[in-house]
């Protein structure tokens, strides 16, 4: 059980929030497989301060998308006292404030994980949100902006004096940026610095990767981020799995090519039909990934209608695993993955690829 103020999630596994991926469809099609805490992408305070048609946008919800959690981007209080109050014309439960993002362009305007370098300038913002919002407060850190300034405790304990609710921290470096080994044991040096809650983030790729986050840092909650990508069952899969301790079977063909039609029927009223395949694209590469289908993949990024992208999931219903591709699956079912010798991946495996 994971608890953010009053919100209560029995699985303890949130969606994570990112950018250009947690849109509404996006979120949906996770919580269908059991996601039960969700993030919308990452919205700029100062965009939504000027409507911007794009930002309100994101802020798109509905009834069964819920308990749903907004993250802020920004680097002045006046920009976020703004933006939450136009937020609270929306429906949303939790406010989380982005000190994460690496892109060069945010941090060189001290947002993101630029604000890891200023921790008392952190502390205020997030104390301002606190102060100013009703919902509940979360901040996402990084374990430091880089290897020789490592601070994510001296950051978390000033977010805990701020009042937030919950701490979200992913364990790399803004100078990491998605690759190399995640700090778990920062993670855990948080986790036993502040007594609010801690969710874990990265690699959180397999059900057996996100055992290994909650044993080894004794976090409350872990973030899934890129093993959703193509595989919304991690939440189904992992749920089961620390329960019983065994992997459930991998979704068959028929789960998988009805999940994609769902997945984007859902973009398309969402987005409109242009946007809605043009924004399924890499969906389809990630859903496929591990079957023999170069060729689909290819065509399906040159897809700009509804028709032809279902002609192409259909086409997907016909593929059968190759032989080794089963018995790789076999073996993640067995629960003999070994995620330090196997290289990280999102969802099911290559075709060829053996777990151990
Ligand atoms: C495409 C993409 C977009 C992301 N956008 C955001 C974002 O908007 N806000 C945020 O806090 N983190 C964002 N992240 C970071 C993830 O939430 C997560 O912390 C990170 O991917 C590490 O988890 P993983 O290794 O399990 O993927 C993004 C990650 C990816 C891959």
């Amino acid at each position: 059980m994971l608890s953010i103020g009053a919100i209560n999630i029995p699985s303890s596994l949130v969606l994570a929030p990112m950018a250009g991926i947690s849109d509404l469809p996006f979120r949906m099609i996770n919580r269908s497989f059991g996601c039960e805490l969700a993030f919308t992408e990452m919205i700029n305070a100062g965009s939504l301060g000027f409507r911007s048609k794009n930002t309100i946008k994101m802020l798109a919800t509905q009834s069964a998308d819920r308990p749903l959690g907004i993250q802020f981007l920004a680097n002045d209080a006046d920009a976020l006292m703004k933006a939450i109050d136009i937020a609270a014309e929306y429906t949303f439960d939790i406010i989380d404030f982005n000190a994460a993002c690496p892109s060069r362009k945010v941090v060189s305007r001290g947002k993101g994980a630029g604000l890891l370098k200023e921790p008392l300038k952190l502390q205020r913002l997030l104390k301002v949100i606190v102060d100013h919002a009703d919902a509940p407060v979360t901040v996402k850190i990084r374990s430091g902006w880089d290897a020789s300034s490592v601070n994510a405790v001296e950051v978390a304990q000033r977010a805990g004096d701020a009042g937030i609710s919950g701490l979200f921290i992913h364990g790399r470096t803004r100078e990491q940026g998605y690759e190399g080994a995640v700090d778990r044991n920062v993670i855990r040096d948080v986790k036993e610095a502040i007594d609010i809650p801690v969710i874990a983030s990265g690699d959180a790729l397999t059900p057996h990767h996100i055992r290994r986050l909650f044993h080894d840092t004794g976090c409350d909650g872990v973030a899934v981020a890129r093993g959703s990508f193509g595989n919304p069952w991690i939440f189904r899969e992992t749920v089961r799995y620390l329960k019983t301790g065994s992997v459930p079977c991998s979704p068959d063909t028929d789960e998988i090519v009805l999940t994609m039609k769902g997945h984007l029927e859902a973009n398309i009223a969402y987005f409109g039909e242009k946007t809605g395949v043009l924004r399924f694209r890499k969906f389809f590469r990630w859903y496929t990934r591990g079957m023999a289908v170069k060729g689909l993949k290819i065509m399906a990024f040159r897809t700009h209608t509804r028709d032809e992208m279902l002609e192409l999931i259909e086409e997907v219903r016909t593929l059968q695993p190759s032989p080794d591709m089963q018995t790789a699956r076999q073996r993640h079912e067995s629960g003999k993955w070994n995620p330090d010798i196997a290289p990280p991946r999102c969802g099911r495996l290559r075709a060829g690829e053996s777990p151990d």
